[in-house]
Parts: C-alpha cells; sequence; structure tokens
C-alpha cells in the first residue's frame, strides 16, 4: 500500500511512523507513506496557500489553487482508490471503513488547517471525507496519523499473531472483554477462577458473555436490536 499525505505540517506526522509497528511495517515495504509539503505549490511571490473566506467570517481558508495543483500533479503519477479529506464534518471512522481501506492499493490524504479547504478542492477531487470524532482539531495531521495507524495495522505481516487484529474490539461490534497477566493476586483483586481453569470451551464462552456485557454496558448501540 502507498499513503500520500497533503500538509503544511508534515514534520508532525513523522515520528508515528518511525516508531514501534507502523515503523517496522514501513521497514517491511509493506506501506510507503510520503509527505506533500503543500507550500511547494503555493502561488504568486507571497507564496500564499489560504486567503479570506468570501461572504466573510473569521479565519483563513486553504486556497484551491495550490491544492488542485498538488492533487492533480500526484494523480498524474498514479490511481488513487480514494482521496481523503481529514474533516470534522466528515464521516466519523469506524472499525468497517479502516477495514475497507486497507485492501486499497493508493490512498491519499488531505490535511486541512485553519477554517478548512475551499469547497471546490472537495468537488474536484475528494471522493471520501472523515472525521476521527465529534471534536475539532487544529489541523487534519493528527487525524491523518490515526487513520493511518488504522488502516496500516490491519495489513497482512505488519501485526504478529499476539498481536492479531481479529480479536480487537469492534471487529465483530463487541468491546473486548476484561484481559489479566500475573500475578494471580495483586491487593487483593483475583484473576477470574475460569481464566486458570485451562477449559478453553469454558474460557472462550466467559469472554463472550463479557464481551456482550460491557458492549451492553457501554455501547448498546454496536449490538443494534
Ligand atoms: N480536522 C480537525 N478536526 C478533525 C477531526 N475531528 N477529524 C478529522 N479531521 C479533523
Amino acid at each position: 500500500m502507498r499513503i500520500d499525505i497533503i500538509s503544511v505540517l508534515p514534520e508532525l506526522m513523522v515520528s508515528p511512523f518511525q516508531t514501534s509497528i507502523l515503523k517496522r511495517a514501513v521497514e517491511k515495504g509493506l506501506v510507503e507513506v510520503n509527505f506533500h509539503q503543500l507550500r511547494d505549490w503555493s502561488i504568486g511571490k507571497h507564496k500564499q496557500i489560504d486567503d479570506e473566506p468570501y461572504g466573510g467570517g473569521a479565519g483563513m481558508v486553504m486556497m484551491v489553487e495550490p491544492l488542485d495543483k498538488c492533487i492533480s500533479e500526484l494523480k498524474s503519477a498514479r490511481n488513487y482508490d480514494e482521496i481523503i479529506y481529514l474533516t470534522p464534518d466528515g464521516k466519523t471512522l469506524n472499525q468497517k471503513t479502516a477495514n475497507t481501506l486497507s485492501i486499497q492499493e493508493n490512498l491519499l490524504f488531505i490535511c486541512g488547517h485553519y477554517k478548512g479547504i475551499d469547497q471546490r478542492v472537495r468537488d474536484l477531487h475528494v471522493t471520501l471525507e472523515i472525521s476521527i470524532g465529534d471534536f475539532v482539531l487544529t489541523g487534519g495531521e493528527l487525524a491523518a496519523c490515526v487513520l493511518a495507524d488504522s488502516i496500516i495495522r490491519l495489513l497482512p505481516g505488519v501485526l504478529n499473531d499476539e498481536q492479531s487484529a481479529l480479536t480487537d474490539s469492534f471487529q465483530d461490534d463487541l468491546l473486548s472483554p476484561p484481559i489479566f497477566t500475573r500475578p494471580k493476586i495483586y491487593k487483593n483483586l483475583e484473576v477470574p477462577e475460569i481464566l486458570l481453569s485451562g477449559d478453553t470451551a469454558k474460557i472462550e464462552d466467559w469472554k463472550y458473555e463479557e464481551a456482550l456485557r460491557i458492549t451492553e454496558e457501554r455501547r448498546p448501540d454496536l449490538l443494534g436490536n
């Protein structure tokens, strides 16, 4: 998979891809992440990339021309399966979207700043708009890292068996059951007896029941009816 990311602050996104599991995924060649500094496509002698909004209002708007030029140049080199704009008014990211995106070849992320990007960039190029939650960040960069992480960890070969994505919360619309490791007793708190029993069928039943209980308690919306 290849992920291209357009941003005015690519330095904000360097360390996530140079650390731990994402770093290994990059080193193994399972994903290639390329940053594109939007200022390289700025216009005029003032190297402008943003301007005041038509119709007034607070904040600046990222201009259509630098973004259009940057995106068009990237598009001329390859076909993107999705061109994704990270924005609080996009569709809220969930596991299903991460799963769907993880089987694509080429993704392009656009990180907004200030009040956002000129609507015409969205009309011309964007195929998917994603929010990582109902809150507003200072820019799309951290959201792009969150989205990339949720996708990359699903690529075959990125996680080893112990880290398997198949048992994650949300993978089957259930939250995870409680988990424990040694010691058996800590400050009078005991590990549930069943987990020490060695009876794998009973343990699986217990995990499922606990997952159901926790999901009912915290996220009944996931269970539908
Ligand atoms: N940019 C600013 N806030 C965001 C959010 N919640 N999700 C995605 N991109 C954003």
